[in-house]
Formats: C-alpha cells, sequence, structure tokens
C-alpha cells in the first residue's frame, strides 16, 4: 500500500486490460456482422465501360433512393474495374471473396467474364449476380449465379419471328464474334428461316475495336432487305455512324436486332439514320410506366443523362440483394440467399419481371420497339409485347 492509494495486483490488471481489448474485438466483429459486402467488378475503362458507367450509376442511385442499411445490415459496394478482361475478372473475384470476404460478386459487364467468376462463386458459396452479361449457358455455370440482364435469346427469337412475318425476306446478319453474337445470330436464324426468310450473308466482327466499313459497302452493293445487327452495348453508336457515312440509312436496307445497337444512352446521337430501327428488346425509356418516368427523370437529374438497359439490369440486380436480405433476416449465407431469389417478383423500370426457379435467369416482358422522334428526340417506342419471356436457349437435359 503506498500513498493510501489502492494498487491492483498485477494480475488483475492483466486481465482489465484482456477483458478492454475483448470488447473491442469483439464490437469490430459485430460491425463486421453488420456489413454486407458487395463486390461489384465492371468494365469501367476501355471498349465496355459505357456498360459499367451505366450499372455503377443505377446501383447508386438505387442506394441513394431507398437507403444504405437493410435487414438491419450496412451495405458496403467494393467497386473494381476489369476492364471487360476475363483474367482480371478472376484475380479481383478472388481478391474481393478471400481478401474482403464479401457475401456477392456482382456486375460482370461481357460474357466471359461472367463465365470467369463462376467456378470461384461455386466453390465459395457466394452469390454471383449478373447485371450485364447475356449468353444463355451463363447461368449453367453455377448453382449460384442469378442474372437480372436478358439473353440475346430472349430477343433474337422475337426479332426473327417479325421480320418473317414483316414482309422482310432476305437478310445479312452482322454480329460480334463472341458468345453472344453467335447466340443472337443462332436464335434470330432459327427463327426467321422457320417463318421462311433467308439468310443472304453473315458477316462476324471482333470485339475489340472492329471496323465495319467492308460489309457495309457489300451491304450496299448486295442490297437485302435488312440487316440483323448484334453489337454490345456501347458499340451502335460508331456502326450507325459508319451506316449513315455509306448512305445505306437512303437505301432502304432496314436495321433490325436485338436492342443492344440503340441502346438508348447513344441513340440521341445516332441522328436520323436511326429513325425506322426496329429491334426487340427488355427496355426503352420510352416505356411507358408511371415507375419508368421517375426512374428516366431521377436517373437523368443525378447523371445528366438517360439510363439505357445495362443501367436498369443493374437497379434490378441490386434490388434482388436488398430484397433477399430481407427475406433471410440479414443473414449473408449463400444458399439461403440464393434460394430467396428464386421465383422473385417485381415491377422494374422495364416492367413486371421474374426470377425463374429452375435456372435463375430472368423472366422479362420483351419489346419490339421503332425508332422515332419524339419531342425533338430520338427514343425506341414500344409497339409491341410479348409477356414473360423466358430464355429459349438453355440446354435440353
Ligand atoms: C455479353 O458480353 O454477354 C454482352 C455484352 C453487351 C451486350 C450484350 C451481351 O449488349
Amino acid at each position: 500500500m503506498f500513498n493510501g492509494k489502492k494498487r491492483l495486483p498485477r494480475a488483475a490488471v492483466g486481465v482489465a486490460i484482456a477483458g478492454a481489448l475483448g470488447s473491442i474485438l469483439a464490437l469490430a466483429q459485430a460491425q463486421a456482422q453488420e456489413t454486407v459486402k458487395i463486390g461489384l467488378i465492371l468494365p469501367m475503362t476501355g471498349g465496355q465501360a459505357s456498360t459499367g458507367k451505366q450499372i455503377d450509376n443505377a446501383v447508386k442511385l438505387y442506394m441513394q433512393q431507398k437507403g444504405d442499411t437493410v435487414a438491419g445490415k450496412k451495405i458496403e459496394i467494393i467497386l473494381k474495374d476489369d476492364g471487360a478482361v476475363p483474367d482480371n475478372t478472376k484475380r479481383l473475384a478472388q481478391e474481393l471473396i478471400v481478401n474482403d470476404k464479401v457475401h456477392f460478386i456482382a456486375g460482370f459487364g461481357v460474357t466471359p467474364a461472367a463465365l470467369a467468376a463462376a467456378p470461384l462463386a461455386t466453390q465459395a458459396k457466394v452469390p454471383e449476380i449478373v447485371m450485364a452479361a447475356g449468353t444463355s449457358i451463363i447461368t449453367e455455370r453455377s448453382p449460384y449465379i442469378v442474372r437480372t440482364s436478358f439473353t440475346l435469346a430472349q430477343s433474337s427469337t422475337i426479332i426473327g419471328d417479325w421480320a418473317a412475318k414483316n414482309g422482310i425476306k432476305k437478310v445479312a446478319t452482322l454480329t460480334s464474334d463472341y458468345a453472344p453474337g453467335n447466340d443472337a445470330l443462332t436464335f434470330f436464324k432459327q427463327n426467321f428461316t422457320a417463318g421462311g426468310g433467308e439468310v443472304v450473308e453473315e458477316v462476324k466482327v471482333p470485339l475489340a475495336n472492329p471496323d465495319f466499313a467492308p460489309f457495309l459497302q457489300r451491304m450496299k452493293d448486295a442490297k437485302p432487305d435488312a440487316v440483323f445487327v448484334f453489337v454490345p452495348a456501347g458499340q451502335g453508336g460508331s456502326f450507325m455512324k459508319q451506316y449513315a457515312e455509306r448512305g445505306l440509312d437512303k437505301s432502304g436496307i432496314k436495321v433490325i436486332g436485338p436492342g443492344d445497337v440503340m441502346d438508348d444512352d447513344l441513340l440521341n446521337g445516332m441522328g436520323d439514320a436511326a429513325l425506322g430501327a426496329v429491334t426487340a428488346h427488355l427496355y426503352s425509356a420510352a416505356h411507358p410506366s408511371a415507375m419508368n418516368k421517375e426512374f428516366v427523370a431521377a436517373y437523368k437529374k443525378a447523371f445528366g443523362n438517360r439510363p439505357g438497359f445495362m443501367a436498369v439490369s443493374g437497379y434490378d440486380g441490386i434490388h434482388l440483394i436488398y430484397e433477399a436480405l430481407k427475406k433471410t433476416g440479414g443473414k449473408t449465407d449463400g444458399d439461403a440467399l440464393v434460394e430467396a431469389m428464386k421465383g422473385m417478383k417485381w415491377e422494374s423500370p422495364r416492367g413486371p419481371i421474374s426470377i425463374d426457379p429452375e435456372t435463375r435467369d430472368i423472366v422479362q416482358n420483351i419489346y419490339i420497339r421503332k425508332v422515332e422522334k419524339v419531342d425533338g428526340e430520338l427514343y425506341n417506342v414500344e409497339f409491341a409485347t410479348f409477356e414473360a419471356v423466358k430464355d429459349a436457349g438453355k440446354t435440353k437435359k
């Protein structure tokens, strides 16, 4: 006993420090458990950057509108740029899962990126939410994949039928030379030729820096009734520029296809050459629902331009994550989350959508649209609706 003060024995001091450390650790752990981490892997640079931008914007908008807490958990987005290079996607997905311990991986601007991450999702039992890529086989590559974008088969079968029934007899095709382009071509051809149409020429262009000029010159000479075009989001502007420069807009050769080539974020910049193009697609900024009007207005206000179909796919992807977390009461077990997503139905800015419980793929309306001028701006104006379209491209088992 010194200075009249009581001193704690050494052992007691040790216990007190250990106790304090313990509670700090427990607090940190509790905080970690209170956070749900989403690794968002997108092409923010390179040729597919418009897809990354649209999805990143849409996720931000959704979180501004709905808040960043769901089922008592704080949502944290970790954005990574893979430049649409699948080796990068794989490395980033691995780092996000192992180091950051994310509860979801999401995004995936192109098919090869979505496929590269699939084995990691399976191994780690982490849901992979595909918000952009559109090849049918993707959801078959992991039981943890759920898609909120689209498949090329959904739109290409429908435009194939429409073309055959609407006086288009001879078509030349131009498709991007990778998996979704091949799906677009296969499913268009299947339905168009079954309806009596003929494909007179097939050209494939590389995904990176495609040159459309040689194809367009040949088309000008061959004079098919229409050209069927699939290029991924972001490339429609340069295709239509070259189409107009070669005077094809004045030659009576129609542009048809899935709607990727007429993406809303580029459409206004394409000028009058785009007028009359008929495409089948999941989304138009001109979709006349109250929800879409609000969505378009909010997106324009926040980012200064129109949302395209990639923005809507991202908006629905983050919605799916929020709703699944509500259903699991905030639990982040991968199997429980995927189970919660199966069969989920909701109203999207694109119209009513759901997740097919069998395939984990999106079921949605496909609209046939024609480019028209409305109040001085170009829009894809919807004129026919095919309801609740499932993917036609799943492997028959
Ligand atoms: C894809 O790579 O799957 C993809 C990308 C952009 C599109 C459509 C499909 O517009």
